[in-house]
């Protein structure tokens, strides 16, 4: 727990995030984000496509100090939009709201997303909105909640770490939902704090939602929920329309392509980016052996 402590805060440092920028790609995190630039991360989306896998893309950043790097940000996702249009990618968007400007002020980051969403609406593309720690959750159901009743193309994600996440979920049985597990430090008045109690409250959640929800994407690498789900899927014979399974980008790739390969509908998570240090420490947070990333670049030089 302790070392999960020590990434998530190396993950909120402020100064490490700005100068990580400067430098590029570093200390394995290549093996894990899709390249710093629109041309790249197109490059690796097509290779998923080539195997059958769609792609959620996420255009990383989420310290944005002033309004004109949220704007920065916005147009950047109008590009990918434009560019999946363009190249008939199978893939859509990812997005934080923090990015947006969320935290500078809630109107004109509501303003940033609804453009986004108009935008990607017009070729009929989905927008989901990744979930960020607890403080933020409540705006980012409420805009995703108020956008639903002009657009129909806006998800979002249900953690399952939270003790509210069934009531949350609930509200969203209209809409397109990611379960995961939760990637934050959460206190335990909100938050479960055990494996067992987050993994078989993932279940429940993803359960309910794919006999009563819109869509499911089931985001996990956990092969144990996933050869639960199968099992619950098949015998409640769930259509492959009503669900996917999602991965990270550089995780677990044999599970990925094996999965896409028996024909599970299968979406891979895709950042890229130069703001990719804070996602990579969430990374090394949730699962300190992924440091053998780290390690093979610092001793194979
Ligand atoms: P977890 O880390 O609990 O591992 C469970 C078991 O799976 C391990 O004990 C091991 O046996 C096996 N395993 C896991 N990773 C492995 C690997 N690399 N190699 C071999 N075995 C492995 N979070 C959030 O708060 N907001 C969000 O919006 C999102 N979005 C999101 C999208 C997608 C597509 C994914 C996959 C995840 C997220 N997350 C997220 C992150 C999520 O909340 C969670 O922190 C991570 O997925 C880690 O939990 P897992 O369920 O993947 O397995």
């Amino acid at each position: 727990m302790a070392l999960k402590d020590f990434f998530i805060a190396l993950s909120e440092n402020q100064f490490l995030n700005d100068n990580a920028k400067k430098y590029g790609l570093k200390l394995g995190a290549q093996t894990v984000v899709a390249g710093t630039n629109l041309d790249e991360v197109i490059i690796s989306i097509q290779k998923l496509n080539a195997q059958g896998i769609s792609c959620t893309v996420d255009h990383l950043g989420e310290f944005v100090q002033n309004e004109a790097e949220a704007i920065a940000a916005k147009e950047e996702i109008l590009r990918m939009i434009e560019a999946i249009h363009e190249h008939q990618l199978d893939a859509h968007i990812s997005l934080k709201p923090s990015q947006l400007g969320l935290d500078l002020n809630v109107d004109f980051c509501y303003q940033n997303i609804e453009e986004i969403v108009s935008y990607a609406q017009q070729y009929k593309l989905f927008v989901n909105f990744d979930m960020e720690n607890y403080e933020r959750l409540q705006v980012t159901l409420d805009f995703v909640l108020q956008l639903s009743k002009t657009y129909d193309n806006v998800g979002t994600v249900i953690q399952s770490y939270l003790h509210r996440a069934m009531d949350d979920l609930e509200t969203l049985k209209n809409t397109r939902v990611r379960i995961v597990k939760g990637a934050y430090k959460e206190p335990e008045t909100v938050a479960f704090q055990t494996k067992g109690e987050i993994d078989a409250n993932f279940i429940r959640l993803a359960e309910y939602h794919l006999l009563n929800g819109k869509f499911t994407s089931i985001a996990t690498h956990d092969h144990r929920i996933i050869a639960h789900l199968q099992t619950f899927i098949r015998e409640q014979a769930i259509a492959k329309e009503k669900y996917e399974f999602q991965m990270l980008y550089g995780f677990r790739t044999d599970l990925q392509k094996s999965l896409a390969d028996e024909g599970y509908p299968f979406c891979t998570y895709i950042p890229y980016g130069e703001d990719w240090y804070g996602y990579f420490m969430r990374r090394l947070a949730e699962r300190p052996q992924n440091i053998n990333l780290v390690a093979k670049q610092v001793f194979n030089k």
